[in-house]
């Protein structure tokens, strides 16, 4: 047997991708699980989307090789969006790289950064990709700790007390997952002086700025923003789009230089069709949004009365696609979310996935049809904690 490489002897399969193969078994053997874990968007994308990349299809050059930048059209398309729903400018010839989701892109910008031995800043509880990624790329994770008491925000106190020489990238993801936590105007703009303060290039994943969320913000609207941070964004669950795998990472135009030097030697360049239909999402008008939106409202009040039967607590003010509750005082999260599937057959995500602050806590995930909410939270009822 050919022996793996030492980088993969900290790196464990992803959470999901073990816990659904259990999840696959258990349906095999007849059992009528019902899977509230993962946040994959079930709604459609918009229907002249799939038109787009279906006549695209047709077009005799869609099936060479694309720039490694993207279609000029759909950079200005990126930079068109950012203006209309974040003020933020962005030039579309060097400001902006499209990329396969913005999962992809923090692997880019983990390669184009760091050297072995390197640090970063990660939240905990957060998006556990940050993690694997730095340890593929043999750096280390210096682990910084959010919390319900300030509102799931870092405690800048708190990290400066760590030692920060070694660190040079700080991942940043909000609105928040897990937690659906938002961050202001003025939260950014402490993130941001605290990157120059101390060299550090802050990283906003903002995938789910538009879910349940009446005030999209990015990090690149702070004024002097641009020197240390940039940002990641996707249209995976703002266009339904998860398996188009569509993305983009933006900000200075050295920093997107650096991060295409590692992109190009990579890929090839990205399916024209998903060019194309992913232009025609980004001009959609503002009632996409309230469509999807009422949908989410809709199947959140149910997830809220499934934690009412389970006895937890939460926040009505979250943002995303996910609803996050603390379980009653005491309760362990992967015992809790273990009970419920073999009893009960409901998957639900422990909050110990996301890192050890998520212990206490479960994340449920919007992307199920009401009527199958109703069947979760019928057969809930009868839970004994
Ligand atoms: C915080 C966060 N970042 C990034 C991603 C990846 O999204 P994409 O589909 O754009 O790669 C996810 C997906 O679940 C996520 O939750």
């Amino acid at each position: 047997m050919i022996e793996k490489a030492d980088r993969l002897n900290n790196v464990k399969e992803y959470y999901f991708s073990k816990k659904l193969r259990e999840v696959a078994t258990l349906k095999n053997e007849g059992k009528p699980i019902i899977n509230i874990g993962i946040g994959s968007p079930d709604l459609q994308p918009p229907s002249s989307v799939i038109d787009t990349i279906k006549s695209t299809v047709q077009l005799p050059y869609a099936h060479q090789y694309q720039s490694y930048q993207g279609i000029p059209e759909f950079r200005e398309s990126i930079s068109e969006f950012y203006k209309e729903k974040y003020n933020v400018t962005l030039n579309s010839n060097d400001e902006i790289l499209p990329l396969m989701g913005s999962k992809e892109g923090i692997m880019h910008i983990s390669l184009a950064f760091l050297n072995k031995g390197d640090k970063v800043l990660i939240p905990n509880p957060g998006y556990p990709t940050y993690t694997s990624v730095t340890k593929l790329v043999e750096a280390a994770p210096v682990y910084y700790s959010l919390n319900e008491s300030n509102n799931w925000l870092p405690n800048f106190d708190e990290i400066e007390k760590k030692d920060l020489s070694k660190v040079k990238i700080m991942w940043v993801n909000y609105p928040h997952m897990p937690t659906g936590a938002v961050a202001s105007k003025l939260d950014f703009e402490q993130l941001i002086a605290f990157g120059k303060k101390h060299n550090i290039l802050v990283v906003n994943d903002n995938p789910y700025s538009f879910i349940l969320n009446d005030n999209p913000q990015s990090i690149l609207a702070v004024k002097g923003s641009r020197e240390v941070a940039i940002e990641l964004n996707s249209l995976s669950k703002t266009f339904n789009m998860a398996g188009w795998r569509v993305g983009m990472v933006v900000g200075d135009s050295e920093i997107i230089k650096t991060i295409l030097q590692v992109k190009s030697n990579m890929d090839s360049g990205m399916f024209l069709g998903i060019q194309k239909g992913a232009i025609t999402a980004l001009k959609l008008s503002n009632n996409w949004f309230e469509k999807q939106n009422n949908i989410y409202k809709k199947r959140r009040r149910i997830v809220w009365d499934i934690f009412d039967a389970l006895g937890c607590s939460y926040n009505n003010n979250s943002a995303g696609l996910f609803v996050w509750a603390k379980l009653p005082e005491g309760t362990n999260a992967e015992a809790f979310t273990d009970k419920l599937l073999h009893e009960n057959n409901v998957f639900i995500t422990p909050g110990t996935v996301f890192g050890s602050n998520g212990e206490g806590y479960i994340r449920a995930s919007l992307c199920l049809s009401e009527e199958e909410l109703i069947k979760v939270l019928n057969r809930l009822t009868t839970v004994k904690i």
